[in-house]
């Protein structure tokens, strides 16, 4: 196991201004942000990935506590036991499905564990001093969207360079705690795959996939 380390990058004095020209690349980079299965196994210059993971520490967090940990997964036993968690918590999760879906679900490939040459497991510190509990006594869990804010930041910084990344959270989070061998009160996140995607597209694989396609879900605003 090998904790990255944090560089920050401190912006210029003068505030940029965004002109219709970025915004329309931003919305570009929205859209084909994709959640990526299917990697070539052509490595990811450390870099890259290094400065992706700057970008991702100026995520906003409760109390400016920064309780976001990257683990990188390099050795073969680490990749290993990570994938026979993921072999087992997908047949749990294939058993819960509905009999009509099974079949569908079994073919869907929901994780490029074999072939991303990165991976990440990140973890939230539900210890950490830093913030000094601003934010965080009456809603502890938003040590957590802290985190996850942070890998969103990760994604679109990746997407920026051609880099896809896919989400794994088809995990027993205490099992990956422990094989990973992280200190006590880390709480497992995600799983984040990432490497060059095979292919670029605008349309989630789960709904080419005929799995589920976007809808308004969540899209109403609902006033009070
Ligand atoms: C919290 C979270 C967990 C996810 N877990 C998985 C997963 O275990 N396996 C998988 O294939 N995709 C996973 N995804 C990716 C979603 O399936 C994907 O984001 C969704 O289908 C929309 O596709 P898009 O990201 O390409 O727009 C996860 C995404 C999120 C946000």
């Amino acid at each position: 196991m090998s904790v990255l380390a944090f560089r920050e990058i401190r912006a210029k004095d003068e505030a940029p201004v965004f002109d219709a020209r970025f915004r329309a690349e931003f919305e570009a980079l929205l859209r084909w942000r994709r959640d990526v299965r299917r990697f070539r196994r052509d490595p990811v210059p450390a870099e890259l990935v290094e400065r992706a993971l700057d970008l991702a520490c100026l995520a906003p967090s409760v109390g400016n506590s920064q309780p976001w940990r990257f683990v990188s997964v390099e050795s073969e036993a680490a990749r290993d036991a990570l994938r026979a968690n993921f072999r087992r918590a997908n047949a749990a999760a294939l058993a819960l499905q509905d009999e009509s879906r099974r079949a569908l679900y079994a073919r869907l490939k929901l994780a490029g564990l074999e072939e991303a040459p990165v991976q990440l497991a990140v973890f939230c510190d539900e210890t950490t001093a830093q913030g000094h509990g601003l934010g965080q006594a009456s809603m502890p869990e938003t040590r957590r969207y802290s985190a996850v804010q942070a890998i969103q930041l990760l994604w679109l910084a990746l997407r920026s360079e051609g880099v896809g990344l896919g989400w794994v959270s088809i995990l027993e989070p205490e099992a990956v705690a422990r094989d990973l061998a992280v200190p006590e009160g880390w709480r497992f996140v995600a799983h984040l795959c990432i490497g060059w995607p095979e292919a670029e597209t605008a349309v989630p694989e789960l709904e080419r996939a005929g799995w589920q396609a976007r809808t308004g879900a969540g899209r109403e605003l609902v006033r009070r």
